[in-house]
């Protein structure tokens, strides 16, 4: 089966920067997938999902969506958007409209729907995500959690079948977090897949079925939960063994 992403030794460099965020970075990311991105702060996470949604085209190296090479023009970067949606790691990047509402029909509107669909589309994320009494709210004047909230929603709003999200779940009250885990789960069985880049340990145990470890802008493991907890080596580069004892 063709992957719906196919990042193929990819390598980042940020201009300035002393080291590559990305170095020659190769990952397959099939339908169905529950996959969790590890690493330390600076590991190249936020990057590596950078390049997957098609914002940071690599220096080296290349994306490919369902077997095709991704094509970085205006019309080959919608079609990307068609398919692949990006839940930043900070909300404040992703929301730049006055409203909530404006805010979650800008992504659906921008791929094509009309003012009805986008309307249903933007209706129907807002439910999945408990957002539905902010709609009318300004954007810059909600809480953190809410605005994470609206973020993830208005990415669901179009309807990705490859949804990528840069630790919405930190900041989240644990019945946010328990709900935003579902809309994952929903997403999956629907045949979709998540690609979660996170420090939550005990999501990434009781979540993934597969387990990205990044280390110093490469891949160092792709496993499964199990494999990598066995790990001591591989535990090492992630977090400090305390960090590893289950609550
Ligand atoms: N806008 C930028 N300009 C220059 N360098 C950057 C920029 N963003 C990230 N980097 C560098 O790229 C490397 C990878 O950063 P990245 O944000 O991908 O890490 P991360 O794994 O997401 O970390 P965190 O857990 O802190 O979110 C780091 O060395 C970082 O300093
Ligand atoms: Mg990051």
């Amino acid at each position: 089966m063709t992957a719906v992403l196919t990042l193929e030794a990819v390598s980042y460099h940020f201009p300035g920067h002393p080291t590559p965020a990305l170095q020659s970075v190769s990952l397959s990311i099939s339908a169905g997938r529950r996959i969790v991105v590890l690493g330390r702060n600076g590991a190249g996470k936020s990057t590596l999902l950078l390049v997957a949604s098609g914002i940071v085209r690599p220096q080296q190296g290349r994306v490919w969506l369902h077997g095709a090479p991704v094509d970085y023009s205006r019309s080959g970067l919608r079609r990307l958007r068609q398919h692949v949606g990006l839940v930043m790691q900070s909300p404040d990047d992703q929301l730049f409209s006055a409203s909530v509402w404006q805010d979650m029909s800008f992504g659906p509107l921008n791929l094509g729907l009309s003012a009805e669909e986008a309307r249903q589309a933007v209706q129907e994320a807002a439910v999945l995500c408990d957002v539905t009494d902010l709609l009318d709210r300004p954007t810059h004047a909600l809480s953190g959690g809410q605005k994470a909230r609206v973020a993830l929603a208005g990415v669901l709003a179009m309807r990705p079948q490859c949804l990528l999200v840069d630790e919405v779940t930190a900041g989240l009250d644990l019945w946010a977090r328990q709900q935003v885990v579902r809309v994952f789960d929903r997403l999956v069985v629907a045949g979709g897949t998540v690609v979660l880049a996170t420090h939550d340990l005990v999501l990434a145990r009781r979540w993934a079925d597969l387990v990205v470890v990044l280390h110093e802008g490469r891949i160092v493991a792709v496993a499964s939960p199990a494999e990598v907890w066995a790990d001591p080596a591989l535990r090492a580069l992630i977090a400090p063994s305390e960090a590893w004892e289950e609550p």
